[in-house]
């Protein structure tokens, strides 16, 4: 069968690579891709040009697609293939409302009984401003809709929560995705990610990761699309672990029915550990970055048998490695805020596994094209362990002042 990945970063790089490894996979297609992605013909269709990718699909005689990014689901990509009678692995437009809005997700939490932080929802500055005083700090304000990672401020400070206000409802800084923002109540905990294959009620979860999405070490300076990470997460209870598939997911799927927007492909939770258990952070309808590039190495099934299996109503059985895993992203000196590209991207070697994203150019010459520009990983039996043959590797690179990345990620 041939294959095709929608989307460009470091998460579709691993979703070719796992793809690439199933003896079922005759041609792997990648749009756009990226230069580092040599598993798959990459073709310049962006994820948004619906019409150029159900072209794509027909003339390439492509039986599954898989879709990485947010932007297409909200476009309703999935209603489209449907439509046009094309196999997909995505969540409908109605579905990915889940993602989409976050004044919908957490109304659906409160009416489906799903643990989440305390929120209102505003879109009269004054009336969000009164509420912040009210309620006093540390506050979450996030705008509504879709803000590439960029719609979270936890402010530790009234002026930091109403300067976020400010900046969403009255200096539109998100356009119509910040017309509407939500305050939640702050949650204190660890948090971890927990994605799951679903195909209405069918629910099967992957293994746990944690992401860290702060640029410096320690979780230290601005957030970022994320630094690297490990799977799985030894300090989630085999408790907590239970809860959250029965209360969190499983609720999740069966609530997303009860409304009409039945949820098809993954579905991703960032949670918190709270004193009073998993409360959901955020929902995603997607594949997470950098978690896919961490977890899918750990996966022994063959990913596309997997798809196939979720879509017609079977247990995939997922089995997964004993071992643990960690990525560390590699980033442009500057990153999150300004930053240079067009540098060559160093050759990393060791026992590692690489997932690029912001990279250009050619097989023979990367070079630069984004911030977080690839991310090294590798498998051992502890995350430590992991982590040490990633720095190793890493070490290679030290006097490249072109990059940067953490020296504590699985440590
Ligand atoms: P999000 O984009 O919703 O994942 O939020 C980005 C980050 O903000 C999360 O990973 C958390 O670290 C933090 N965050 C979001 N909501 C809350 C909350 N209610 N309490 C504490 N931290 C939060
Ligand atoms: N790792 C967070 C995300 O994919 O949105």
């Amino acid at each position: 069968m041939n294959v095709l990945v929608i989307g460009k970063g470091g998460r579709e790089h691993a979703l070719v690579q796992k793809l690439s490894e199933s003896p079922m996979v005759d041609e792997l297609y990648a749009a756009p891709g990226n230069a580092g992605i040599t598993e798959a013909t990459c073709v310049d269709i962006v994820e948004t040009d619906i019409d150029g990718l159900i072209a794509l699909v027909h003339s390439k005689d492509i039986g599954m697609t898989i879709v990485g990014p947010e932007a297409p689901l909200e476009l309703g990509i999935a209603d489209r293939f449907h439509e046009a009678g094309l196999k997909v692995f995505a969540p409908t437009q109605k579905a990915a409302l889940l993602e989409g809005s976050k004044s919908y997700a957490k109304a659906f939490m409160q009416r489906h009984e799903i643990p989440s932080a305390a929120y209102a929802t505003f879109s009269d500055p004054e009336a969000a401003k009164d509420y912040i005083q009210a309620q006093g700090v540390p506050i979450v304000v996030k705008a509504d809709g879709l803000a590439a990672g960029k719609g979270v401020v936890v402010a530790e400070t009234t002026e930091e929560a109403i300067e976020a206000v400010d900046d969403m409802l009255v200096n539109k800084r998100f356009a119509d995705a910040g017309a509407t923002v939500v305050i939640e109540e702050f949650m204190e905990g660890k948090e971890f990610s927990l994605m799951a294959f679903v195909n209405g009620k069918d629910v099967y979860p992957m293994i746990t990761a944690r992401d860290h999405k702060r640029a410096y070490n320690q979780d230290k300076g601005p957030n970022t699309g994320g630094m690297g990470g490990y799977a799985p997460v030894p300090d989630v209870s085999a408790e907590d672990l239970t809860f959250s598939y029965e209360h969190i997911l499983q609720k999740t799927a069966d609530g997303l029915i009860a409304e009409g927007r039945s949820f098809t492909g993954v579905l991703y939770a960032g949670l918190m550990m709270t004193q009073e258990g998993p409360k959901v952070i955020e929902f995603n309808t997607r594949f997470g970055d950098p978690e896919t590039q961490i977890i899918l190495p750990l996966m022994k099934n063959d990913l596309l048998q997997v798809f196939e299996d979720v879509l017609a109503g079977k247990d995939p059985e997922l089995e997964w490695e004993d071992q643990a895993s960690v990525g560390v992203v590699l980033a442009a000196n500057g990153y999150p805020e300004a930053y240079k590209k067009g540098m060559p991207i160093p050759q990393i070697n060791g026992n590692v596994y690489t997932a690029y994203a912001g990279v250009a150019g050619t097989d023979e010459q990367l070079v630069a094209n984004g911030g977080r520009v690839l991310l090294v990983g590798a498998k051992n039996d502890t995350a430590p362990e992991a982590a040490k043959t990633v720095y190793q590797a890493l070490k290679q690179i030290d006097n490249n002042t072109d990059y940067f990345y953490r020296t504590d990620i699985g440590l």
